[in-house]
């Protein structure tokens, strides 16, 4: 009865190392999730119907399904529709990269469309082109507007990272569990994994707070 720490310390570096897999995953997903976000939310907001139809099934379908489906959707059905086993971790970072764009998306159309119409109306009549209008004066607008959202969207992928624990991905979370189960305790292995994605959350936010300071004072 009661908590037994010391019995853990062994296995304290087998838990930190959890933190580069679970990084891993949260920062290449972060990355695809971004990019392939900045094209649906320009797919959405373009005047051809057949793109923003495109874009908005596929935000409905990624939102609209648990996380936790698309990751195993990805992780079996890989395999078995095209032969070729793929790494947990790679289904991991394709779900969570997928899914993430599909949020990643909504938060930056919201931010083009409050970028002021003027500007843009200002640069076509400069001769700027439409697209050079986008990416040199729109973007960088919406993108320093919705940065606090993105910030939020980078602490949910640091926290749902721990379902990738289910397809035997060896994360923070998972790491916890195997040392559970090798002394029967589970209770203070959850608590140390607790107290890394803590301590994880609050190291991004705190570093966000001083990038979003940074760019309130260059305005
Ligand atoms: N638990 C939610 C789900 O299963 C989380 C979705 C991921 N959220 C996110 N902002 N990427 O669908």
């Amino acid at each position: 009865m009661g908590l037994d720490f010391q019995q853990f310390i062994p296995s304290l570096p087998y838990l930190l190392k959890g933190i580069t897999v679970t990084l891993q995953i949260v920062i290449v997903a972060g990355i695809i999730g971004f990019i392939l976000g900045i094209i649906l939310s320009i797919f959405k907001l373009s005047k051809i119907p057949v793109l923003s139809w495109i874009a908005a099934i596929y935000t409905s379908v990624f939102r609209g399904t648990p996380l936790v489906l698309q990751l195993m959707i990805i992780y079996f059905g890989v395999p078995q529709l095209t032969g070729i086993q793929i790494e947990p971790a790679v289904a991991a970072i394709l779900s969570f990269g997928l899914n993430s764009a599909a949020y990643i998306s909504e938060i930056i159309r919201a931010g083009i469309l409050a970028v002021d119409r003027g500007q843009k109306e200002a640069a076509m009549a400069l001769g700027v082109s439409p697209r050079q209008a986008m990416f040199d004066l729109i973007l960088p607008q919406a993108l320093k507007n919705i940065f606090p959202a993105l910030i939020n969207e980078a602490v949910s992928l640091t926290k749902e990272s721990a379902v990738v624990t289910v397809i035997g991905v060896t994360d923070i979370m998972r790491r916890a569990y195997i040392m559970g189960g090798e002394k029967y305790a589970y209770l203070e292995p959850m608590i140390l994994a607790g107290l890394i994605y803590y301590v994880l959350v609050m190291i991004l936010t705190t570093l966000a707070k001083a990038v979003e300071r940074r760019m309130r004072r260059s305005d």
